[in-house]
């Protein structure tokens, strides 16, 4: 496959691309130029947003994908879609999350929050993984979140309902992302494919959070620091690092862990029913 440096030739995917940061990343990088596959659950929705990206942008290589990350078929038919209609994938953004305050569980019996936030991205990147290695050099960016601070991670059982704290579970998955990035930059390194996790900061304004007595920064410069990772060629060489908005910062010493990384990989390989290296 060729390579490029031209945005305009490439292609980028962000999931949850319907709302809050992942919509605003699209704005942001429709209006560079880039080919975008924009991803989400509720077709009406996506089809609203694309329309009116392409209205502002006037760029209409804009293509929806659906998916709903509760479900792991649903996830996997996505990946495989994916791999069969597209010739490259430059950069992965796997944006979609969720906070629920109720222990709910997926259509495959995990915690809700960790099966979107966590699970649906570990089976979507390592899927693309051809795609991503035969566009290289390519890029993986991780939402995380200054929340992960808060929990250690947890590696044996599953949340139980009645202890459930929502804020806990997603903090947690976010700190599982934080190891799934150290792991997967390890592995794609030889590969030419980057993989990079941010805290975007603290946005109110996105139905996810709603409040906060953190400081918060507005929508556009949250999708900013994303925007950064996916594009800016002063990052190109980093990967397996963790970024609070555009600045590189230390993650909790527990998701700096390579044991623990190598323990959550395997276990997730197991969950998404993925064949070991
Ligand atoms: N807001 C913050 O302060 C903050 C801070 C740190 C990190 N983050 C991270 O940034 C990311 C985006 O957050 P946001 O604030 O923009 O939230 P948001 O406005 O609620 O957007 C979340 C996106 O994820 C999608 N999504 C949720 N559940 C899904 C499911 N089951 N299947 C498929 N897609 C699903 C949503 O789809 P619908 O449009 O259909 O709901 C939406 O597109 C999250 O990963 C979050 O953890 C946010």
């Amino acid at each position: 496959m060729t390579q490029t440096n031209k945005l305009s030739e490439k292609t980028i995917l962000i999931t949850g691309a319907s709302d809050g940061i992942g919509r605003e990343t699209a704005r942001i990088l429709a209006a560079k130029g880039a080919r975008l596959i924009l991803h989400g659950r509720n077709p009406e929705k996506l089809g609203q947003v694309i329309a009116q990206i392409r209205e502002e942008s006037g760029n209409d290589k804009l293509v929806p994908v659906l998916a709903d990350f509760s479900s792991m078929e649903e996830v996997r038919r996505m990946g495989v879609t994916l791999l069969q209609s597209e010739k490259r994938l430059d950069v992965l953004i796997n944006n979609a999350g969720l906070m629920t305050s109720r222990h709910q569980q997926s259509v495959d019996g995990y915690e809700l929050t960790f099966a979107v936030n966590y699970l649906a991205p570990f089976l979507l990147t390592n899927l693309l993984r051809p795609l991503l290695t035969g566009s290289a050099p390519a890029r993986v960016v991780n939402l995380s979140s200054i929340g992960h601070y808060l929990v250690s991670p947890q590696l044996k059982g599953l949340p139980n309902p009645k202890l459930y704290w929502g804020w806990v579970a997603y903090c947690r998955s976010k700190g599982y992302l934080i190891l799934f990035t150290r792991a997967l930059a390890e592995r794609t390194h030889k590969d030419g494919v980057t993989v990079n996790c941010v805290h975007p900061g603290v946005i109110t304004s996105t139905k996810l959070i709603g409040w906060s007595w953190l400081k918060a920064v507005d929508l556009h410069e949250g999708a900013e620091a994303v925007v950064n990772l996916a594009i800016n060629p002063q990052v190109e060489q980093v990967t397996g690092q963790y970024f609070s908005r555009k600045r590189l910062a230390k993650p909790r010493a527990e998701y700096r862990d390579p044991r623990r990384q190598a323990a959550l990989w395997d276990l997730s390989l197991g969950w998404c029913q993925l064949k070991p290296e």
